[in-house]
């Protein structure tokens, strides 16, 4: 059975006191729960990862990196790697999100080497994709989703898919206060999950996680994660406040 789970991404926010709050105030929000089959995850900036691996230790919630170079060492000035994350107790990596691919200009055939290389030093990768608004109108948003998935994961074996978490996040929807309706993202989802059965088996397909992110909000929240395909979320803005992502979290109960 595949997991539910609920990840904040932070992006540039939280100063390391803020930081240590925040995953404070998410473990003693959530200490009681029952969470079975469900995972917390959270990704802070890389300067309070170390810090934020302590706090979340003897919990339920676990820390990611937001990125990650796909060199194993070396002369590459400012970067990160697989094995400093693992160095510091972290397990798990964001690859591919879309400002990482706006901004910093990451391409698909670039992703699929740090997806490598994230692989290679057993961390667990949270895969992002998804299509630009030009794309969604002029209906070619499937295609473009094969394509990334195609380009920067369909190399893999197939027993890399147990550390694969998928994350759908629709550019049009992120941070912009417009969600994709559930539908939407029940139909992208199930398109996902039919290619992975395509080009491996029904079994790896079954199996792999893919989380919908994209202005996900307390309010709306519950419709999208009962969708039968989106099995949780990869969450920005509503991640940066405890009382907001626990809710998240009960969504999925
Ligand atoms: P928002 O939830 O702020 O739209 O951000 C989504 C996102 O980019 C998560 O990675």
């Amino acid at each position: 059975m595949r997991d539910k789970i609920v990840a904040g991404n932070w992006k540039m926010n939280k100063t390391l006191p803020e930081s240590k709050a925040l995953i404070k105030d998410i473990k003693n929000a959530i200490k009681n729960e029952e969470l079975q089959n469900i995972r917390v995850i959270v990704a802070p900036t890389f300067v309070n990862l170390r810090s934020a691996v302590k706090k979340a230790k003897k919990s339920v919630v676990e820390i990611a990196a937001q990125n990650m170079h796909q060199a194993d060492s070396g002369a590459y000035t400012g970067e990160i790697s697989a094995e400093m994350l693992k160095s510091i107790g972290v397990k798990i990596v964001i690859l591919g999100h879309s400002e990482r691919r706006e901004y910093f200009g990451e391409t698909d055939s670039l992703l699929s080497k740090k997806v490598d290389q994230a692989l290679n030093s057993k961390l667990e990768v949270i895969f992002c994709f998804g299509e630009v608004l030009e794309d969604r109108k002029s209906e070619n948003h499937f295609k473009i989703v094969e394509s990334q998935l195609k380009n920067g994961l369909f190399h893999l074996r197939e027993k890399d898919w147990k550390h694969i978490i998928l994350a759908y996040e629709p550019v049009w929807a992120i941070g912009t206060g417009e969600t994709a309706s559930p539908e939407q993202a029940q139909e992208m989802h199930k398109l996902i999950r039919k290619l992975i059965a395509e080009n491996y088996n029904q079994s790896i397909a079954n199996d792999v996680s893919i989380l919908y992110g994209g202005s996900v909000k307390p309010t709306n929240a519950k419709e999208i994660f009962s969708k039968e395909d989106v099995d949780g979320g990869l969450i920005g803005g509503a991640a940066l406040k405890a009382d907001d992502f626990v809710a998240l979290i009960q969504a999925i109960k």
